[in-house]
């Protein structure tokens, strides 16, 4: 096995530094939710490993044409399904229509699992099998356990996934099919959470929950160096992505942060991240200058961004407050239309909480703070298949 590229993991909160070894998801001190941890890694290493002219004579078409900047020392597991170097779409029609000529798409539904989530459960896969774990667990409101049902599978590796009951039939038939033990709780995708993490630590099960697990970010950071290297390493001005947890803008925020330390950029973009308008804890809580955010009762017809308590809320606001963006969120009005205007108009068909971006991107010109010079980019996490009720 070769020698890891990871320097420590560092608590969010206390800045606490645990060997990779010492520790497995959270910092003791701060807790589940305080205590979320960033992979730090060795520079001076990768330096040696990976660059830029690198990357240009590099024709691996998924995210792990940049291996050496992910937590993987055995690639042996790296399981052969299709994730990342996603499409980044400038689409004449779409941009015609919203008067943006610098309007990126960045499409992730052509993952193995047609969701963002692929990027994180291709290498928590890794970790749960360089790590030895006999099962995984992961609570989800559908994507997240879908995708690392696949992996699993593909890995042999048995896994068991706590999903609300109310979680879009599409994404259940995805559970069903990779054989996954599915545990349907009457309840909200945050009741699931907890319940998988008590499972998980009774039954030493590789936790895949969202936020805990340190690595998941890291494969959620994949699209932000796609983004840079597709845009030939012109920085975009503004990305608006979809916020329920907030690992994923977390993930973006971490890609961009490794390429400015690395010296690819040289500037970042803000992150826009969007809630929908029965789902906002984290709009809340960054408009009141919360450190903690309060759990509420949500509801939208977005599943995925559904979530009352979101896990890397530490994260997500540090990403939008450093980056100086903002957290807005958009009616599931607003959501609807933003899947029929996608669809219609760019033949693009992507499920609500992916919407939500476009949604934000309106809601954001509406307010005069997109005008027609932005450059910006819209990350669509999940395909329109994933649930079809909101347009039937
Ligand atoms: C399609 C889609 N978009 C956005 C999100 C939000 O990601 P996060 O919970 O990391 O904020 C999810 C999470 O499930 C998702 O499945
Ligand atoms: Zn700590």
């Amino acid at each position: 096995m070769k020698p890891t590229k990871i320097d420590y993991l560092q608590c969010v909160t206390c800045k606490k530094q645990f060997a990779v070894n010492e520790i497995e998801y959270t910092c003791p001190n701060c807790g589940p939710v305080q205590g979320t941890l960033d992979v730090i890694y060795n520079w001076k290493q990768i330096r040696k490993m990976i660059s830029r002219e690198d990357l240009a004579k590099n024709n691996e078409p998924s995210h792990w044409r940049y291996l050496p900047l992910l937590p993987v020392n055995n690639e042996r597991f790296i399981q052969p399904l299709r994730v990342g170097w996603s499409p980044l779409y400038r689409h004449p029609r779409v941009n015609k229509a919203l008067q943006l000529p610098h309007l990126y798409l960045k499409d992730d539904s052509g993952n193995i699992t047609a969701s963002y989530k692929d990027r994180a459960s291709s290498v928590a896969i890794v970790k749960a099998l360089e790590k030895k774990y006999a099962r995984i667990g992961a609570a989800s409101s559908g994507n997240a356990g879908a995708s690392i049902a696949a992996f699993a599978a593909s890995a042999g590796l048995p896994c068991t996934i706590f999903v609300p009951e109310s979680i879009p039939g599409p994404k259940l038939a995805q559970l069903k099919a990779y054989g996954a033990q599915i545990m349907l709780v009457k309840g909200s995708y945050d009741e699931a959470f907890d319940w998988c993490m008590q499972e998980c630590e009774k039954n030493h099960w590789y936790n895949r929950n969202t936020a805990i697990n340190p690595y998941l970010a890291e494969g959620k950071k994949t699209a932000a160096l796609e983004i840079c290297e597709q845009l030939k390493w012109d920085v975009p001005d503004l990305v608006f992505v979809s916020v329920g947890d907030g690992c994923i803008i977390s993930g973006l925020w971490k890609g961009f942060k490794d390429l400015y330390t690395l010296g690819w950029i040289e500037k970042f973009p803000q992150l826009i991240g969007v809630q929908a308008e029965g789902s906002a804890p984290l709009v809340r809580a960054f408009r009141e200058g919360l450190q903690e955010v309060r759990e509420d009762e949500v509801q939208t017809i977005a599943d995925s961004i559904c979530v009352g308590f979101p896990r890397d809320q530490v994260k997500a606001l540090r990403a939008v407050h450093e980056s100086g963006g903002t957290l807005i969120a958009v009616s599931d009005q607003a959501i609807v239309e933003a899947i029929k205007f996608l669809a219609g108009s760019g033949g693009i068909f992507v499920e609500p909480a992916a919407a939500a971006a476009i949604a934000g991107v309106r809601c954001m010109q509406q307010l005069g703070k997109v005008v027609p010079e932005s450059k910006i980019v819209a990350v669509l996490t999940g395909s329109g298949l994933k649930d079809i009720r909101p347009i039937l």
